[in-house]
């Protein structure tokens, strides 16, 4: 083997050739498939709440559903399923939501694909990849995208008591400014796999 690596080296440098990282296998049909219904009982989920709670108490009352139920809905949804579900942005209203270089990479190949005009019922993107403790984790996302009722929260023009209700829960708010039809964030999901 190593005359081999030496031999690749000296005719065209191709150091990547000698590489003992093998290559990850493609995420499976059931994880993408429970991915996917994971991220769909929790936007469903999130919805009728907030929906209840404006009807009943207007935005300022919808702001706790998505402050405390945001994150409870994804812990029920995840201890359920068996996949960490939970929701990112590249500018986020709460840091923790913040994405890590994986889901940053897609948000970005997910908003270059709107502004060339692709479907977003379309995008979804998986990838098994290597953790840092060594081992593999499957790693699926999927587009959210900015509705009607979200630029109540989310829009130009959010209504000035309601930016201070907002503001004070989340002084390094980001996610105002966005119009319909815009990328908001993703729906992320993860599980550690083992490989064989
Ligand atoms: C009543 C106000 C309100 C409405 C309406 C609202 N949101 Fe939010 N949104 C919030 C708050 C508050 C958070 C922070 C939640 C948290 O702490 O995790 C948030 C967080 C998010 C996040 C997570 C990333 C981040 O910025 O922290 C996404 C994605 C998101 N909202 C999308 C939407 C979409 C899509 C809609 C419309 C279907 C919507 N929101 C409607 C208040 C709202």
């Amino acid at each position: 083997m190593w005359q081999r690596c030496i031999g690749i080296l000296l005719v065209g440098g191709l150091l990547a050739a000698c590489s003992t990282e093998p290559r990850m296998p493609e995420p499976s049909f059931d994880d993408i498939d429970a991915a996917g219904k994971a991220a769909r009982e929790m936007q469903a989920a999130l919805k009728d709440e907030l929906m209840a709670a404006m009807q009943a108490g207007g935005p300022e009352a919808a702001i706790a559903v998505c402050s405390e139920r945001a994150p409870a809905i994804a812990r029920q949804v995840s201890d359920q399923s068996g996949y960490e579900v939970s929701r990112t942005a590249l500018r986020t209203r709460n840091d923790a939501n913040a994405p890590d270089a994986w889901e940053a990479e897609g948000l970005e190949i997910f908003e270059a694909a709107l502004a060339s005009g692709a479907s977003p019922s379309v995008m979804e993107r998986s990838e098994i990849v290597r953790t840092e403790e060594g081992g593999a984790e499957f790693r699926w996302m999927k587009p959210i995208l900015m509705d009607e009722p979200c630029t109540v929260c989310h829009g130009t023009q959010v209504n000035e008591g309601l930016q201070a209700s907002i503001a004070s829960l989340y002084p390094d708010d980001e996610a105002t400014g966005f119009e319909v039809g815009q990328l908001r964030g993703a729906f992320s999901v993860r599980k550690v796999v083992e490989l064989e």
